[in-house]
């Protein structure tokens, strides 16, 4: 059967701490609430899109223990495929420290571990081995060379290439560019990958015009509160607010829009970019509102029915 969604990418333990306020070098201060969750870019990404509705397939390490198993769990009850997630017993799985103010804002430690040992040859192997899929996405959690393998295979095999180049590296090999259908970067990865300042609509277009030089068909820089701003080498840029909400844990809410979108690209290819943003938008919007990253995504049945 065809596959909506593949992603090659990272899994990780979120290990979340609730403060009033971040801390600062050297200090120790009080949290109020701990709380342990599925996360990692890649894995987020894909069970949105698994929660939407999409047929996925999740390409991945993990470590030999605990938080390893269950994450495999956690894919299987969200109905992602897990065949080509392989377990290493060379390092532990992914773990990310987190702590969120109360504004909603967080700070993340990501210890990779495992998601650095998946390698191109994984990636290719898993791609190779599935028939036929749609869409692609791939992030900068594992091994660059790893997305950028799995980048060249989908494209050689007509999938549809979505990255999102999270976390920002500077000096992303030239290749990302060519070899990405849609780029999809927060602001400080757009400020990262032009070299110019991105903090409001404005400054937006002209970086997405500098990412579509580079070699991107299509760029789409998420704003936070104010949107995202989509950009094609044959169209104006166009600027797509999103819904005012208010925020009580933004983390992984890029990772929500991320695989939201990718779930329009696989199962309504036939909206426009601006349609799936909107949609993709909404999503976002409602998983800010609850605490944790997979947590507070919502489902197909918590969704209103004009998004499907
Ligand atoms: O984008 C949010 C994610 O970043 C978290 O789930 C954490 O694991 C880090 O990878
Ligand atoms: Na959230």
């Amino acid at each position: 059967s065809v596959i909506d969604v593949v992603v090659v990418g990272s899994c990780n333990t979120d290990l979340i701490s609730y403060v009033n306020r971040l801390p600062r070098p050297g200090e120790t201060i009080h949290g109020s609430k701990f709380s342990v969750g599925f996360g990692g870019k890649g894995a987020n990404q894909c069970v949105m899109a698994a929660k939407m509705g999409a047929k996925t397939v999740m390409i991945a390490k993990v470590g030999d223990d605990t938080f390893g198993h269950e994450t495999i769990k956690n894919f299987k009850n969200c109905n992602v495929i897990t065949d080509f997630i392989s377990i290493t017993q060379e390092a532990a799985t992914g773990a990310a420290p987190i702590a969120v103010d109360e504004e909603g804002q967080n700070s993340i430690i990501i210890v990779s571990g495992a998601n650095l040992l998946l390698t191109a040859s994984d990636a290719e192997k898993a791609i190779g081995g599935i028939k036929t899929a749609k869409v692609l996405l791939c992030q900068l959690e594992v091994n660059p060379e790893t997305s950028l393998a799995a980048m060249k295979i989908a494209r050689d095999r007509g999938i549809t290439t979505v990255l999102n180049p999270a976390p920002a590296i500077a000096d992303l090999h030239p290749d990302f560019f060519k070899f990405c259908d849609i780029i999809c970067p927060n602001e400080t990865e757009a400020e990262l990958l032009t070299g110019l300042q991105v903090t409001n609509v404005e400054e937006a277009k002209i970086a997405a015009k500098k990412l579509l030089e580079k070699g991107c068909k299509k760029v789409i820089i998420t704003l936070g509160g104010q949107g995202s701003l989509l950009a094609t080498s044959d169209s104006e840029p166009v600027h797509v607010p999103a819904r005012a909400v208010k925020a009580v844990d933004t983390t992984g809410a890029g990772d929500c829009y991320v695989g939201a979108l990718a779930y329009y690209l696989a199962v309504k290819p036939d909206l426009s970019l601006k349609e799936m943003s909107q949609k993709a938008s909404y999503v976002a919007s409602i998983s800010v509102q609850s605490p944790g990253t997979q947590t507070s995504y919502p489902t197909r049945q918590d969704l209103p029915t004009e998004l499907f």
